[in-house]
């Protein structure tokens, strides 16, 4: 059993690092793909700065679209077809987006206004696609290689956890 409050430093982590540490924690003993991406979205919310929105769409099999998983922020686009929109591009492609302003992305879809750029992992287990992460910022620019990177990590974290 867990502790019951998991304690983000003040002053965020040092890097991505000590970040997926802190993620391999809080997921370990319980391998529910919901409760996983979560309190994953949780962590990242609070943990990074500028950010609106993070959170997961999950590769619906019946339709074989993305639907709106766990998240933080404001509520969002339900559901994106594969090939759509940064999410359904990362997710077609299987190739982690890094766009520095969402509203030069032919396609962008606009969930909430605030976001002007974004950055969208996909999320993939032993070659099956099982959505992407996707983090939204107000800021233009806000990401660059070591959040590409970075949050790759945390979902090689986050899929490794959900295994069973
Ligand atoms: N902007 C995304 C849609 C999801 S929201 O940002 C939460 C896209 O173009 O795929």
């Amino acid at each position: 059993m867990h502790e019951q409050h998991y304690s983000i430093p003040e002053g965020g982590y040092a890097d991505y690092a000590e970040l997926a540490r802190s993620l391999e924690s809080l997921l370990s003993g319980e391998p529910d793909l919901v409760s996983c991406a979560a309190n994953t979205t949780s962590l990242v919310f609070y943990s990074l700065p500028d950010l609106n929105w993070v959170g997961f769409y999950l590769l619906d099999a019946a339709s074989g679209d993305l639907l709106v998983g766990p998240f933080q922020g404001r509520p969002a686009c339900v559901r994106i077809p594969l090939g759509k929109g940064v999410c359904g591009t990362a997710a077609a492609e299987r190739r982690t987006m890094l766009v520095p302003d969402v509203h030069a992305f032919p396609g962008h879809i606009p969930c909430d206004t605030a976001s002007n750029s974004e950055l969208v992992v996909p999320v993939i287990d032993r070659g099956r696609l099982i959505g992407v992460l996707d983090l939204d910022s107000p800021r233009l620019g806000r990401f660059d290689d070591t959040d590409a990177r970075g949050i790759e990590s945390l979902v090689e974290v986050f899929v490794r956890a959900v295994r069973v």
